[in-house]
């Protein structure tokens, strides 16, 4: 057996990490959820929420993946729990699905890379989105964006991964700082900041029943949790080092990020007196319609579109990889082949479950309903209860390796994640089941069948 490959640097590991969390979620969910679930107040929900559940969970990944070095199906096994393959499984396949649409969407930023650089969006952006979020063109786009993913993927951890996202972290902060500092020169930019930030305890409150599960799904998914990349990514982890130190730089640069992104949409609409209602609820016509229409108004309008743009696929495609990575783990730990047969394999599978999403749009929203809604809590919660209560103590262990003891951090982790994690992760459980399943709309279809959009891209065939 050939040696299993490991990150270079811890450095190259961080960044790896920061680069599968922050993606689509901050560029274009965090933003708009924001300015309309209650500005400032909804970020403070949304960090309790990532303290309190999503960072406790993410070290609860990570623990489980370096303490095994082995991919997160077999991880369980290592652990000497064979039976909770099953939970590896069912992350591992939640990741799968997730991938195979959000592939899709990393073809669209594509064509708005193309479509600025041309001006082909300036006239009708509405239209233009329509045309080519489905059909052949977005096939096309879907294959293009996943061919990359996987050249990158079939070069290993160290000369793939490490690589390409040790240039592509800092350039999408080094350039989303740029854009905001000119965003900040913009007339109507302070309109912008009020807009987003505004911290209204109303809005927060009206939309509650939404903005709360929003808030704790939102953080699972933006933290990548959930679809066993943590647990793929801290496998390849050789040295001792603090697991909590790790997670903390991760998840406050992927915070940072998300509100970045937000100083530069709002005052780019603003500034343009772009209608608010084609943000429709921070689906996608917030990013591909709204903002694209902002461009469309500003003086290099095509120039700053493909920067933005280019930067909204870097982050794309650095969560992609990570994403992609957990199956490819998994395949180089199990068969024979070399990995870039194994990358080219399962980037076929992704091409193949992606087709229905980028064919109609309408599957994407039945794929993302169900993973948001379901997979990812069901997968979220096994996880937990695993680390938590299954081998609660030997995680504990695992967590203090290389931290110099914790402190009372060590069981405070502990039970946060025995109780507060659980208990969160059920709630939005149940509520993401009654609106997914039992709640029927006004012509009484459940939403599922009905084809609602889903809280994650909510909001997008609302054009
Ligand atoms: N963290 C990613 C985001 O915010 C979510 C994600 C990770 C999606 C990996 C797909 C693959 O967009």
């Amino acid at each position: 057996m050939v040696e299993r490959e490991t990150w270079a640097t811890r450095v190259g590991f961080l960044v790896a990490a920061i680069g599968s969390a922050v993606g689509l979620g901050n560029l274009w969910q965090f933003p708009f959820k924001t300015a309309e679930n209650g500005g400032a107040a909804f970020v403070a929900f949304y960090l309790v929420a990532v303290v309190l559940i999503g960072f406790p969970a993410m070290l609860a990944e990570f623990v489980i993946g370096r303490r095994t070095n082995v991919n997160a199906i077999d991880a369980f096994a290592s652990l000497g729990h064979r039976n909770w393959r099953v939970v590896g499984g069912l992350a591992v396949a939640t990741g799968f699905w997730i991938l195979s649409y959000y592939n899709v969407v990393g073809g669209w930023v594509l064509r708005y890379i193309l479509g600025s650089a041309t001006g082909a969006y300036f006239d009708a952006p509405a239209e233009y989105f329509g045309a080519v979020s489905s059909g052949p063109e977005a096939v096309l786009a879907q294959a293009l964006f996943l061919g990359v993913a996987t050249a990158i993927v079939a070069f290993g951890i160290e000369n793939g991964i490490e690589r390409a996202t040790k240039v592509m972290v800092p350039s999408i902060i080094v350039i989303m700082l740029v854009l905001a500092g000119w965003a900040a020169t913009l007339v109507g930019a302070g309109e912008g900041y009020a807009y987003f930030l505004t911290p209204s305890l109303d809005a927060m409150g009206e939309n509650a029943g939404t903005a709360i599960p929003f808030a704790v799904g939102q953080a699972f998914f933006t933290l990548s949790l959930g679809m066993a990349i943590m647990i793929t990514y801290s496998s390849y982890v050789g040295e001792d080092d603090s697991l909590p130190f790790d997670g903390g730089v991760i998840v406050v640069t992927n915070t940072l990020v998300g509100i970045l992104a937000g100083l530069v949409v709002f005052p780019i609409l603003f500034a343009n007196d772009i209608d608010l209602a084609l943000t429709g609820g921070g689906g996608a016509a917030a990013l591909f319609v709204a903002v694209a229409a902002g461009f469309a108004e500003l003086p290099f309008g095509e120039t700053l579109g493909v920067v933005f743009f280019t930067v909204v696929l870097v982050a794309a495609l650095s969560s992609a990889i990570s994403l992609m990575e957990v199956t490819v783990s998994w395949a180089v730990d199990n068969f024979d082949y070399s990995r870039p047969t194994l990358a080219v394999s399962v980037g076929l599978g992704l091409f193949a479950l992606g087709l229905p999403s980028a064919w109609d749009t309408a599957w994407l929203t039945w794929f993302d309903n169900l993973a948001y809604s379901l997979f990812l809590p069901v997968s979220v919660l096994a996880v937990v209860v695993f680390v938590g209560w299954v081998i609660g103590r030997d995680a504990l262990d695992e967590l203090r390796r290389g931290t110099g003891g914790l402190g009372s951090f060590g069981p405070v982790w502990l039970w946060t994640l025995r109780v507060v994690v659980v208990l969160g992760v059920l709630g939005t459980l149940a509520l993401g089941v009654y609106e997914l399943f039992l709640q029927a709309d006004p012509t009484g279809v459940p939403p599922l069948l009905a084809g609602t959009p889903s809280p994650l891209l909510v909001g997008w065939l609302t054009l």
